[in-house]
């Protein structure tokens, strides 16, 4: 059994995709020993009803680019009650360091002073090839992955491009925060040479219960709806077994389709 949660210090934990089965050991541990938890949007209430229940339970997230509070105010909150001698969870969807603000909050941390430790989560990009069952990599056509935020910070007045210059043919691309409008992300990967061939994939919620996915290729893409957020947009040859899904899929329905309006008919 790992320590629990140590008095004056903030550990930033990932809580993975939102399946509580999918958090490490220790960062169950560390949040059902921590004072406070001060936890992002994405993490759902079966993780959060894993906290200590004498713990001050706190959302610091800001969902769709409407702030609640500060990033200023998260880092004075932290320290604040590290300050007081508490022990502080800083609970992120996914994994703390990949597109979690992490580098911000160390870096308050350090200057304050206060004792930090990073507990890794599964990130979106993991939990949506194991729900899928599609191997993100595949050393007959892609050996490279890119992890890359579709939407930037929002102190950005021009966000730069999504990538400059011509996409890597044998990656698999994981676009975190691809937005609603994936007619505008499927022009502009085109725009930056990904073939109108290459397979497409918008996974809602993966690992939940709400779990969907929708494949196309790029050239289609933009008619594919992503269910409700948040939705991984992953791009890659490694992804072409989804088509394949999606078509027999379609066929199965035309067939079913078919079948009751034969019925109708009788
Ligand atoms: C602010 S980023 C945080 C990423 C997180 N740190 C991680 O490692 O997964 C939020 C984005 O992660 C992706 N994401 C997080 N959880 C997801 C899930 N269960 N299904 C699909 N995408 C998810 C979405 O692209 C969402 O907009």
């Amino acid at each position: 059994m790992s320590a629990p949660a140590q008095k004056g210090t903030v550990y930033l934990v990932g809580a993975g995709p939102g399946d509580p089965e999918l958090m490490t050991v220790r960062a169950a541990r560390l949040l059902a020993t921590a004072d406070v938890v001060l936890h992002d949007d994405l993490v759902p209430d079966e993780i959060i009803a894993l906290a200590n229940p004498h713990a001050l339970v706190t959302s610091v997230g800001k969902r769709c680019g409407r702030p609640r509070i500060t990033q200023a105010g998260i880092h004075e909150l932290m320290i604040d009650s590290a300050r007081r001698e508490l022990s502080v969870v800083r609970l992120k969807s996914g994994d703390p360091l990949v597109f979690g603000r992490a580098a911000e909050e160390l870096n308050a941390l350090r200057e304050a002073g206060i004792p930090a430790e990073v507990v890794p989560g599964v990130s979106a990009i993991f939990a949506a090839g194991a729900a899928l069952q599609l191997p993100l990599t595949d050393r007959r056509t892609s050996s490279k992955l890119i992890l890359i935020a579709g939407q930037h910070a929002a102190d950005k007045s021009a966000p730069p491009p999504l990538w400059a210059g011509p996409l890597p043919e044998d990656a698999t691309l994981a676009i975190y925060m691809p937005g609603r409008d994936l007619t505008a992300l499927a022009s502009e990967l085109a725009a930056n040479g990904v073939a109108a061939d290459m397979p497409c994939v918008a996974i809602s919620c993966a690992a939940t219960p709400r779990q969907r996915a929708d494949a196309a290729t790029l050239q289609n893409f933009g008619l594919v709806e992503p269910g409700p957020a948040p939705v991984l947009v992953l791009v890659g040859r490694a992804m072409a077994p989804m088509l394949k899904k999606a078509a027999d899929d379609s066929a199965v329905h035309a067939l079913i389709q078919e079948a009751s309006a034969a019925l109708a008919e009788q």
